[in-house]
């Protein structure tokens, strides 16, 4: 049975980039059954559609979706960003983001699990006085035991399966009642698992580390918007945000999940066939393995790795990737 997958191209890159991930999972043998959604700024600008509540309801029952990019500069900053993207992450529940970064030629091999449905993201607050002199506003970050536990328990399955070694990032120092919620789940869930090692960072460390030593890392588990500023950075230190994957995932599997690149639909380089499409396509790969297309998924990590499929070109590096893993 082929996979049914919603495909929403969106802006920018966005459409051009997923174009050659569906062209590899094709040659990879991998039969998709797609439905194509045509949203982001462009559908916005032309009928003010963003995010109807029918659509979503369709892709309750779809298997995956892959995304390209969103945000117009021709609409208002932010407004498909949060009405299409994190309503998307919010009401399938995606709750890890998670951001894998391998870059051989600097030891780095490892994940970020950004908690997807929290934190400051979650749009607690409002202004007061809005407009006069006086005015107050105020942003909060949301952090339930709930929703910080199944990101720390992803977490430490995670590292299980891979070196065993899980580091919190937090600002425990300053952030004293999310920070202390997030430390205590942590140490409290870590004692289920004593075969992983942990350790603890505070984010503006970690990002020194991100640069200097970021061999020391295997798995990372942080908050939205942490994990947000951290994983752009992880792009640049692992080859550019060009390559960076991400997976926002329902790892219940109460609904789909849904395959991005880090990087958003960068208009100054749209429609001019040179954006890096090896992000989308290692997105799709992270959307094979999560289908149980590891073999497959495997094939197309291998060629986005090998330096023949270093060329100049979206489309070029699209068929050098699919050639290898055809
Ligand atoms: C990301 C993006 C989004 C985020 C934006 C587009 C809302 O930067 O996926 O990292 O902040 O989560
Ligand atoms: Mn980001």
């Amino acid at each position: 049975m082929a996979h049914r997958i919603g495909i929403i191209g969106g802006d920018g890159i966005g459409p051009e980039v997923i174009a050659e991930g569906l062209k590899v999972i094709k040659s990879a043998g991998v039969d998709l059954d797609t439905v194509d959604y045509d949203l982001g700024g462009g559908r916005y600008g032309r009928d003010g559609t963003v995010l109807p509540d029918s659509v979503l309801d369709e892709w309750r029952e779809l298997d995956a979706l892959y995304l390209g990019a969103v945000g117009a500069p021709e609409v208002p900053p932010g407004l498909i960003e949060r009405g299409l993207l994190l309503k998307m992450r919010f009401a399938l529940d995606l709750y890890v983001n998670l951001r894998p970064f391998v870059y051989p030629s600097a030891s780095i091999d490892f994940a970020v699990v950004r908690e997807n449905t929290e934190g400051t993201y979650a749009g607690e607050g409002g202004f007061l006085r809005n407009g006069t002199p006086h005015e107050v506003a105020t942003q909060g970050s949301v952090n339930t035991r709930y929703g910080v536990e199944r990101a720390i328990r992803y977490s430490f399955d995670l590292a299980m399966q891979r070196r065993r070694h899980l580091t919190l990032v937090h600002k425990t120092n300053v952030l004293t009642f999310s920070g202390d919620l997030w430390e205590r789940t942590f140490d409290e869930v870590s004692a289920e698992y004593p075969e992983v090692e942990t350790s603890y960072n505070h984010v503006d460390a970690a990002c020194i580390y991100f640069v200097q030593s970021p061999e020391q890392y295997d798995v990372i588990v942080t908050d939205n918007l942490f994990g947000d500023i951290l994983t752009d950075l992880g792009g640049a230190v692992s080859g550019g945000i060009g390559l960076a994957s991400s997976a926002n995932l329902n790892p219940d599997r109460t609904g789909p999940s849904m395959f991005e690149p880090v990087h958003g639909s960068a208009p100054d380089i749209a429609g001019q066939g040179v954006a890096n499409p090896k992000a989308a396509i290692l997105s799709g790969a992270m959307m094979l393995d999560f289908l149980g297309e590891s073999a497959a998924a495997q094939r197309i990590e291998r060629a986005c790795a090998d330096p023949v499929t270093d060329v100049k070109g979206t489309v070029a590096i699209g068929d050098a990737v699919a050639q290898l893993v055809a």
